[in-house]
């Protein structure tokens, strides 16, 4: 068998070698029980010194390739070579959405140059050394602190650092909490029209989602069930649709959690964001045994960010944390230390207040522009409006429409799942730019005049 060695091909000779005998047992050049010539004749034959090929032999003794060494000589393994694998090499898809003018919901204005504000927490997080461990599964005892004081006062919630649990998100929350508290063959009530990920989630546990109608006001909580273990609700600003759920319903849907034991999933969706009047305390405001309440940053600053909270009994955030501290998933220190520097500093009270200006103006010219094609529901909170259109209107094919002529929205009948309802157009109006909103705006207006005509509602 030739070898070759090459003195300046910048990888040392005992791997060359190395690397050569184990090409050969790929191609069965060498097959197994073939016996290797001794160190010293290698060496010899090579013109190397006799520790290059005593290297090379360690090397391949070590990783199985040659075995029986001393007394009765070296041999090859009996190691059936592996058919190399085909990989898949995907061609890359080009990025169309990229190209396109966006009215999706659900991603605020996030601006190219990041801010003082947003700077000065991440030079304190610099400053500091990391953990010199693993962190407490439940997130920093600061940060737990400081969002109870905060969740305290921004949404009326009376609770103690023991209360929070530090996310990645809503989604992330929700997740936990399903996998930590629900048993196989839960059903578990969920909006309809309501949020797609919350379905997800519960099915991709194996759980059942029972579909509750919405109305003008949010959750029918009279259409609740007493087997169900648990509720995902939007009380603060129904998504899609928008509405608040009343003081009347809040008790209402406590009551009934207290006598049935079902939990109560608070999505905190948008509360930060209302032009009206202020926002209704959190639901778990009424009753932290009965509710878990889900918050996130993701509408206040960026959903890229991955960072959420969960308030919720102490016993509950326990038995999250003891299941956090096996599975290792819970967030990473710097977001948490950043965050914890951001409230410290006042900084998130001041993008939320940025953030409602910003976004009311936006509203109001949204609503203005797109009166005449629909009725216009949830426009006192959030990001997004929703724009009924006529019964008869295939809210999916103006969709596809806007698509071809460049603006990205979503139909409201891609939210609903069995509860039927008019049709209509989710219309976020926070993610582009003022130019860029604009634009979009006048391409819908043209699509939807085509599609649904002018009917100066
Ligand atoms: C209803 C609702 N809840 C929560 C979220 C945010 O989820 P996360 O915190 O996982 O980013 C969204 C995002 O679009 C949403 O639409």
């Amino acid at each position: 068998m030739p070898l070759t060695l090459t003195r300046d091909a910048g990888v040392p000779l005992h791997l060359q070698l190395a690397e050569q005998f184990r090409a050969a047992v790929r191609d069965g050049r060498l097959q197994a029980g073939h016996r290797l010539p001794s160190t010293r004749d290698l060496a010899l034959e090579l013109a190397v010194s006799r520790s290059v090929a005593q290297a090379a032999y360690d090397q391949l003794h070590a990783e199985g390739w040659i075995a029986g060494r001393t007394g009765s000589g070296t041999y090859v393994a009996d190691v059936v070579p592996l058919q190399p694998s085909v990989r898949q090499r995907r061609k890359p898809v080009p990025e169309e959405s990229e190209a396109l003018l966006t009215l999706r919901p659900g991603i605020p204005y996030i601006a190219t140059e990041p801010d003082a504000g947003w700077r000065r927490a991440w030079r304190e997080v610099s400053t500091q050394a990391p953990p010199r461990g693993y962190d407490n599964p439940a997130g920093l005892p600061a940060l737990r602190a400081e969002l109870a004081e905060h969740v305290g006062r921004v949404r009326g919630i009376a609770c103690e650092p023991e209360n929070l649990l530090i996310t990645n998100g809503t989604t992330h929350g929700l997740r936990l909490l399903l996998s930590v508290t629900q048993q196989p063959g839960a059903r578990i009530a969920i909006e309809d029209p309501g949020y797609l990920n919350a379905v997800r989630a519960v099915r991709d546990h194996g759980l059942e989602v029972v579909d509750i109608p919405v109305d003008a006001d949010g959750l029918k909580v009279s259409a609740l069930q007493d087997d169900l273990s648990a509720v995902y609700v939007t009380p603060s600003h129904q998504y899609p649709l928008g509405g608040r759920l009343p003081v009347a319903r809040r008790n209402e849907l406590i009551r009934w959690a207290r006598r049935t034991g079902a939990t109560l999933i608070e999505d905190d969706y948008d509360s930060e964001f209302r032009y009206d009047v202020a926002p209704l305390p959190a639901l778990a405001q009424l009753d932290l045994d009965q509710v878990v309440h889900l918050g996130t940053l993701s509408k206040m600053l960026s959903p890229a960010l991955r960072l959420g909270w969960l308030v919720a009994s102490p016993a509950v955030v326990d038995r999250l944390a003891a299941y956090r501290a096996q599975s290792g998933d819970w967030p990473g220190w710097p977001m948490q230390a950043a965050l914890l520097a951001m409230l410290r500093d006042g900084y998130l009270d001041q993008v939320v207040r940025r953030g409602r200006r910003l976004y009311a103006d936006r509203r109001n010219y949204t609503c203005s522009v797109l009166a005449p094609y629909g009725r216009i529901i949830g426009q006192d909170a959030g990001l997004h409006i929703t724009l009924l259109l006529p019964p008869t209107t295939n809210d999916r094919a103006v969709a596809a429409q806007a698509r071809a002529a460049g603006v990205q929205v979503a139909p409201l009948s891609d939210y609903r799942r069995s509860t039927p309802g008019p049709p209509g157009l989710v219309i976020g109006y926070a993610t582009p730019t003022d130019p860029d909103l604009h634009a979009a705006l006048a391409i819908l207006v043209d699509v939807l005049s085509r599609a649904v005509g002018n009917n100066r509602r």
